[in-house]
């Protein structure tokens, strides 16, 4: 069985107290939740702290994208070297980095090269617009993200990746996919996934939802046998929403 994953991205909020006080409540409600894997995104200023905080507690850490030089002129940049044995995981492609931060599949693909060279896990963001939606372009959308995505990738590279999809219009907005939406598109990228390299790749990756995921519609999308976890924005910031969210997909499995 695939370990259920909460992620929990929380973009640009959280200075380093705040971060390390949203951590502790966490803690106190669900520590003792071994059986799904949260992972926190805190902002990169935080990661250090964070981690000191977390040694001894059962949280992944993510941080939430990454240059694919080592190092440079790359002023405002952060390395995969310098997040090497800081954070467990890195987010990439998220629809914002792509939409207001011109990255495009190409630089997404070079990220992911850099951060699997350097022991960080990827969740790979993929997710299709409204209008794509509307057109009913988002099968052939997402399909191209992902082949781009891991492009050049190999299996033993890529069966350790974690993959969510994040339709942009459900980002923020209250509107998630309906379940069982959101469990066709995990299911076709799965099917991506064993085209590429095989089904027991494909069988062993986790493929997150994101998009407006909260206490309310947890259960349901926890209930789709594609879905594995959900990359949590706003409801990942509140404590309770995240702990609660949690509670509910270890129900759901059984963990
Ligand atoms: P949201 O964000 O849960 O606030 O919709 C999800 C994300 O951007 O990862």
């Amino acid at each position: 069985m695939r370990k259920p994953m909460m992620a929990g991205n929380w973009k640009m909020n959280k200075t380093v107290p705040e971060a390390l006080s949203l951590t502790r409540q966490i803690y106190e409600l669900v520590g003792d939740c071994t059986g799904v894997e949260q992972v926190l995104c805190p902002p990169f200023v935080c990661l250090h702290a964070v981690k000191a905080l977390t040694a001894d507690m059962p949280f992944s850490l993510g941080a939430q994208n990454c240059h694919w030089q080592e190092s440079g002129a790359y002023t405002g940049e952060i390395s995969p070297t310098m997040l090497r044995g800081l954070s467990d995981y890195v987010l990439i492609g998220h629809s914002e980095r792509r939409q207001y931060f011109g990255e495009t599949d190409e630089t997404v693909n070079k990220k992911m090269r850099a951060a699997l060279a350097h022991e960080l896990i990827p969740i790979v963001c993929v997710g299709e617009s409204l209008e794509q939606n509307e057109r009913g372009e988002t099968r052939a959308v997402i399909s191209e993200q992902v082949w781009a995505a891991l492009d050049r990738l190999s299996a033993k590279q890529v069966q350790s990746l974690v993959i969510a999809y994040e339709p942009i219009w459900a980002i923020g907005t209250g509107r998630a996919a309906t379940a069982e939406m959101a469990g066709e598109i995990c299911g076709l990228v799965r099917a991506i996934l064993r085209e590429m390299h095989g089904d027991p790749v494909g069988d062993r990756i986790r493929i997150l939802y994101g998009g407006s995921a909260k206490p309310s519609n947890i259960r349901e999308i926890m209930g789709q046998p594609e879905i594995d976890g959900a990359l949590i924005g706003g409801a990942a910031i509140v404590a309770g929403s995240y702990a609660e969210m949690v509670k509910i997909t270890a129900e759901v499995y059984g963990v």
